[in-house]
């Protein structure tokens, strides 16, 4: 038996905008297992990183739990927990070129989390630990001296990767880390975080919105819409059997690799645009652009259920 690692209950993040409120997460429910890849996947603004963020409580809920190894994150728990836990989850962020300091060195960037979270290591023993993760991550000593702004994106997200991964961490969340570099480069990037997940025992949730590199990296996958997650599945299951039509319309927009089969792919192209997080359809909030909807889906929130083993969808019809 997997064990849990996250588990996120009725997660709630409503942002309050002027005098109204955004619901960027509304009621999500999911678990991550310990040693897997949970992808998560999504339209822009559906609410992918307001969920990282929440996770890793850079943001508190508006509602619901988030639990880390049994402990509730989000509730009641004490500075000294905190700190403990902020060492074991960690993130890698979207835009290597915004997300490191131009103006400190690479050792600088590296050694920051090393400082706080093993304070009793002397400065010569913290250095070594930063040689240490630029081999890990495929740079070298010599890169230590120099600064973030002269390297190149994919260089810069092993920076990323490597001062994650200063602290020991047990969680990462990656959120969208390739989406920013070249075509040619982000498989390596794919590549290196997954030899690091199987030597380090990472688990990993995978934010993006490339279907097929998620597909590649994944055990299990989750689609959001629009604040909500409408499917979750392993990755084979989810990708063959979509049962969800706002899944079917992402799948279809993937191409195959198989010329044949590539000539036949029928593209599902959703009617409209995607509703304001302000103001979201009542009931099911894919209804307004589903070729499936119903007036029940207008009255009727449909529920979070598992329609398969191990695979959830949340929609009247599937
Ligand atoms: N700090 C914030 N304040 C107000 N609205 C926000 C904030 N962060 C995100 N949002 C809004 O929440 C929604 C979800 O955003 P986000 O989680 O960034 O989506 P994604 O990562 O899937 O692109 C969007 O409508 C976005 O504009
Ligand atoms: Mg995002």
């Amino acid at each position: 038996m997997k064990q849990k690692l996250v588990e996120v209950k009725n997660l709630k993040k409503h942002f309050k905008v002027g005098k109204k409120q955004l619901k960027a997460v509304d009621d999500v429910t999911f678990d991550i297992y310990q040693g897997e890849t949970l992808g998560l996947v999504g339209e822009s603004g559906c609410g992918k990183s307001t969920v990282g963020r929440t996770i890793l409580n850079l943001y508190s809920a508006t509602s619901g739990e988030v639990h880390y190894d049994g402990v509730d994150l989000q509730n009641g728990i004490s500075k000294k927990d905190r700190k403990k836990y902020q060492s074991k989850i960690q993130m890698i962020f979207q835009d290597p070129y915004s997300s490191l300091d131009p103006r400190m060195t690479v050792m600088d960037i590296i050694k920051e989390g090393i400082k706080i979270h093993r304070p009793m290591m002397s400065d010569a023993e913290q250095n070594q630990v930063v040689y240490e993760l630029l081999e890990l991550v495929g740079l070298n000593k010599t890169h230590a001296k120099r600064f973030s702004h002269e390297f190149s994106g994919g260089q810069r997200q092993r920076i990323g990767i490597a001062r994650a991964l200063a602290v020991n961490p047990e969680f990462i969340i990656a959120d969208e880390p390739i989406a920013a570099l070249d075509v040619s480069i982000q498989a390596q990037v794919v590549n290196l975080l997954k030899e690091l997940q199987k030597e380090r025992g990472l688990t990993y949730l995978f934010i993006a919105h490339d279907l097929s590199m998620v597909k590649y990296i994944s055990d299990r996958v989750a689609v959001m819409y629009l604040g909500s997650m409408v499917e979750l599945a392993e990755s084979e299951e989810l990708y063959e059997e979509p049962l969800h039509p706002y899944t079917k319309a992402l799948m279809s927009a993937v191409p195959i690799p198989d010329p044949d089969i590539e000539l036949k792919r029928e593209r599902i192209i959703l009617k409209g645009d995607i509703p304001s997080p302000i103001d979201p359809p009542s009931g099911c909030r894919f209804r307004t652009r589903c070729p499936l909807a119903q007036d029940i889906c207008a009255q009727k929130i449909p529920e979070w259920r598992e329609a398969r083993k191990h695979h959830y969808v949340a929609c009247h019809f599937a």
